[in-house]
């Protein structure tokens, strides 16, 4: 009790003097308002989040987090972002690419949400699968720590988890190889490698693949230590006449024009 009362006196005296900066309309005065409904993965909001607990949704994240990437993982809402993306586009030509696949959740729960087997496509799985290529990782992006990320060996796990599903796993760095992607269409692609260097040769080597209207998700546009990789994508997008649209969930889309 003692505490409880201790910790609101904190949060009424942050209050009254962080008043001046709260802006009416301003998220912070909204999220005093409102119920939170979201609060995981540095998304807060109290937004709809309905969608969280509709059964499709459930059962394929449940399939994602069954993959274990790592304890306590709460990626609902870029998962949530990723199964809309796969949606969007599993009627149009092409096939599925996701470079940096870890233990394969997003693309776990893509096989479930869009019974990916029904489709007759087939999804590529580039990886090391064992972490990020030192080589490839600037001195900019050794600034903010990315060299200290840290991945278990998951080739293993990951030829299990998609033996039954159409998919083509591609072990190694990326871009050495990216050739081995024997596709000439795509729909989806999928970059989450968590530096710049292989990421900005993926988008490179398979943007003229992407058919019209398919869709290119990045993870980690907009989070503070991915500064560089936001750099780069929108210099990227914009020299190929396209503008990345910033997710709240940190994920950066684009949609490719005609
Ligand atoms: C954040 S994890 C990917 C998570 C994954 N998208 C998921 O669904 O859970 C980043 C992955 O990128 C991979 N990676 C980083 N640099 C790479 C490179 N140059 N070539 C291939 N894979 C790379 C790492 O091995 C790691 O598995």
């Amino acid at each position: 009790m003692i505490l409880k009362l201790k910790i609101f006196y904190v949060r009424l005296k942050w209050i009254f003097r962080n008043f001046g900066k709260i802006r009416y309309n301003s998220e912070l005065f909204n999220n005093l308002l409102g119920t939170t409904t979201y609060n995981w993965d540095g998304l807060a909001t109290s937004a709809n989040s309905d969608f969280i607990t509709t059964p499709r949704f459930a059962k394929a994240y449940q399939a994602a987090k069954d993959t274990n990437p790592w304890p306590n993982f709460s990626l609902q809402w870029r998962i949530h972002v990723v199964c809309w993306c796969a949606e969007t586009v599993k009627n149009l030509e092409g096939d599925f690419v996701e470079c940096g696949v870890n233990t394969g959740s997003y693309a776990r729960a893509i096989v479930d949400y869009i019974d990916f087997n029904s489709t007759g496509k087939t999804f590529y799985l580039l990886d090391t699968y064992k972490g990020l290529d030192p080589k490839y990782i600037t001195e900019e992006e050794k600034k903010f720590g990315i060299q200290n990320y840290n991945y278990r060996d998951t080739y293993e796990e990951v030829k299990k988890t998609f033996a039954p599903f159409r998919t083509k796993i591609i072990r190694g760095s990326v871009p050495e190889t990216l050739s081995q992607a024997d596709t000439n269409k795509i729909c989806y692609l999928s970059i989450d490698m968590n530096n710049v260097v292989p990421e900005i040769a993926a988008a490179e080597y398979f943007w003229d693949k992407v058919v019209p209207h398919g869709i290119i998700l990045l993870d980690d546009y907009g989070f503070q230590a991915h500064i560089t990789q936001k750099k780069a994508f929108d210099k990227f997008a914009a020299e190929r006449g396209h503008e990345i649209l910033s997710l709240p969930t940190g994920q950066g889309l684009i949609i490719k024009k005609k």
